[in-house]
C-alpha cells in the first residue's frame, strides 16, 4: 500500500519510521511519502493560510499550496502513458469510489467535523491500494479544497473523536496504525486482530475484556483460576461473559446497538 501525508510538520510523522508501521516500511508492505505542503508556496515566507473569508477568528489554509501539491502527488501514480494534469474531461473521474482501478489514490482528510473513524472504516481503507492523508492546521482547509478533489476521486473526511486537536497529524497517525495492522502479512500474528475489540466476528461489538500473563501471583493477585484449567470451552465462555460486563460498564451503547442475534443465551445470563 502507499501512503502519502502532505503536511506543514513533515516532522510530526517521523512515528511512522517505529515499530509496526517502521517495520512494515522496512519490509517492503508499506510505501510512505511525507511531503512539506510548503515546497509547493512560492512567496518569500512559505504562506500556507489567510484570514477566512467572513471574518472570525483564525487562519484557513489557502487552496493553492493544496491544489498544486495534490495535482503533483496525483499525477506521480499514474502510468507514463497518461501523465500529465488532469484535464477535467477524462473517464478517470470517479463517479462510485473506484478509485483503485484508475490509478487514483483515495483521499483522508482528518477533521474534528469528518465522519467518525471505527474499525469498520479502517478495514475499508485497509482495501485501498494508496491512500492520501492531508493533515490541516488552522482552522482547515478552504473548502474548495475539498469539493474540487472530492469530484476527481474517493474522499473521507475523518474524525478520530469528539475533541477539537490542533493539527490533524496526530489523527493520521491514529489511522495509519490502525490500518496498517489490518494489512495482510503486517502484523506478526494474523489471530491477534481476531478477537479485538471493534472486530467483526464473534465478539463483534464487543470490548475486550481482562488480559493476564506470567508470572501466576504478582503482588498477591493470582489469575483467574479457569485460565489455568486448560478447559478450552469454559475459557471461551469466561473471555465472553468478561467482555460482556466489561461493555455494559464501558460502553452501554454498543449493547444497545448489537444485533439481539449476536447474543447467545448463556450472554443473556450474564
Ligand atoms: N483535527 C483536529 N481535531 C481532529 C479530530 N478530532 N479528528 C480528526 N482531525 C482533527
Amino acid at each position: 500500500m502507499r501512503l502519502d501525508v502532505v503536511t506543514i510538520f513533515p516532522e510530526y510523522l517521523e512515528p511512522l519510521n517505529v515499530s509496526l508501521v517502521g517495520k512494515a516500511r522496512a519490509r517492503g508492505q508499506l510505501d510512505v511519502r511525507v511531503h512539506d505542503l510548503r515546497a509547493w508556496t512560492y512567496d518569500r515566507h512559505h504562506t500556507v493560510d489567510d484570514t477566512p473569508y467572513g471574518g472570525g477568528p483564525g487562519m484557513v489554509m489557502k487552496p493553492e499550496p493544496w491544489g498544486e501539491a495534490l495535482d503533483e502527488i496525483i499525477a506521480s501514480g499514474r502510468s507514463a502513458s497518461d501523465a500529465g494534469p488532469w484535464d477535467g474531461t477524462s473517464s478517470e473521474v470517479a463517479d462510485s469510489g473506484d478509485a483503485d482501478q484508475t490509478n487514483l489514490p483515495t483521499l483522508v482528510v482528518p477533521t474534528p467535523s469528518g465522519r467518525p473513524f471505527t474499525q469498520e472504516l479502517a478495514a475499508e481503507l485497509a482495501t485501498k491500494r494508496w491512500l492520501v492523508f492531508t493533515p490541516a492546521r488552522y482552522e482547515g482547509i478552504d473548502r474548495r479544497v475539498i469539493e474540487e478533489y472530492g469530484e476527481r476521486t474517493e474522499l473521507h473526511e475523518v474524525s478520530i473523536g469528539d475533541y477539537v486537536l490542533a493539527g490533524g497529524e496526530a489523527p493520521v497517525l491514529v489511522i495509519v496504525e490502525a490500518v496498517a495492522r489490518l494489512l495482510p502479512g503486517v502484523l506478526g500474528n494474523a489471530q491477534s486482530h481476531r478477537d479485538d475489540s471493534f472486530a467483526p466476528g464473534s465478539m463483534s461489538d464487543l470490548l475486550e475484556g481482562p488480559v493476564y500473563t506470567k508470572p501466576p501471583e504478582w503482588r498477591g493477585r493470582g489469575i483467574p483460576e479457569v485460565l489455568l484449567s486448560g478447559h478450552h470451552e469454559r475459557i471461551a465462555r469466561w473471555r465472553r461473559d468478561q467482555a460482556l460486563l466489561r461493555t455494559r460498564s464501558h460502553r452501554p451503547d454498543l449493547i444497545e446497538r448489537c444485533d439481539p442475534d449476536t447474543l447467545d443465551r448463556h450472554d443473556l445470563a450474564t
